[in-house]
């Protein structure tokens, strides 16, 4: 496997992280997931954008300008002979003596390779089932930090019933997945929690938006509660690995008749569409 570090495409075998990078030590770092489709990154504008806001946000700032970045993804796409899958980068403050405080001239430390992949398909097809849990995080979900050691705990929680997300709740209202944005559909409108600091305002989210407006489907960005939730006529997740995963099953009751909804149907293949008209025209 070929990494791209700090500008540089190299074996997998030559990377070094010092002790001291402050990623490996408090997680002060940000990241992106970009999938890969036919070689063509979907949305990368939309992410590399995200990762310099998040970088912003925290104070660290990315030693590359944006449409350098762009093409050394590119360049690490092509020497990977990527056609499809996932594609990790992150971003480091950088490598300094452990103290919380830090000097601002350390240097940023960036890497990128691609994921192992994974096949979604039947998921997609099937529907998957979730869990409730309490959002029980910092209040700067929107930036997409490294830290994720809550997402991973109720994460893994989720897995070891068996399920495929844990959907969140603060104060009552739904939030997001651990991974994941969660849209609920009741009596043809779809709602989804609004883009502020109690959520990661997510890509896939954000191009369905378009999606549900270009197609002429009425949308909320709009809370609603847990009880919304259980009683809504549609469930689905959202992540650019996963795209649009209905649920079935939350809590072990069944979402509606237990079995994906009409409207997730035509919103996967708008969505599918989409991808499709976005990455073919697009310059690989
Ligand atoms: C907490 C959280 N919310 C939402 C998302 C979905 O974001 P995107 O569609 O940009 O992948 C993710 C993706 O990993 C996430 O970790």
């Amino acid at each position: 496997m070929k990494v791209l570090v700090d500008g540089e495409i190299v074996a997998r075998s030559a990377v070094k992280v010092d002790m001291e990078d402050r990623g490996y030590q408090f997680g002060d770092g940000v990241y992106e997931v970009i999938n890969v489709y036919d070689g063509v990154p979907f949305t990368l504008d939309e992410h590399i954008e995200r990762l310099y806001r998040s970088a912003q946000e925290i104070g660290i700032s990315i030693n590359f300008e944006s449409d350098h970045l762009k093409n050394d993804i590119r360049k690490l796409i092509q020497e990977n002979d990527m056609k499809k899958g996932g594609l990790y980068l992150q971003v480091t403050r950088g490598v300094a003596p452990r103290t919380h405080q830090y000097l601002k001239d350390i240097s940023s430390k960036l890497v990128a390779y691609p994921l192992p992949y994974k096949e979604m398909s039947e998921s997609r097809s099937t529907g998957v089932t979730a869990i409730t849990e309490q959002d029980l995080r910092w209040l700067r979900c929107d930036i997409k930090s490294l830290n994720l050691l809550y997402n991973i705990m109720i994460k893994q929680k989720a897995y070891e019933q068996g399920c495929f997300e844990a959907i969140l709740i603060r104060d009552g209202v739904v939030t997001e997945g651990t991974s994941s944005n969660v849209f609920i559909i009741k009596n043809g409108t779809i709602y989804t929690h609004p883009a502020t600091n109690l959520i990661l305002n997510g890509i896939t989210r954000q191009k369905l938006l378009e999606v549900y407006h270009e197609n002429g489907w009425t949308f909320k960005e709009h809370p609603f509660t847990t009880q919304e939730l259980l009683e809504a006529d549609e469930v689905f997740v959202t992540s650019t690995t996963s795209e649009v995963v209905p649920v079935i099953s939350i809590d072990g009751k069944d979402v509606n008749d237990g079995r994906p909804g009409s409207l997730t149907r035509k919103i996967q293949q708008a969505f599918s569409l989409t991808v499709k008209n976005e990455t073919s025209s697009a310059v690989g």
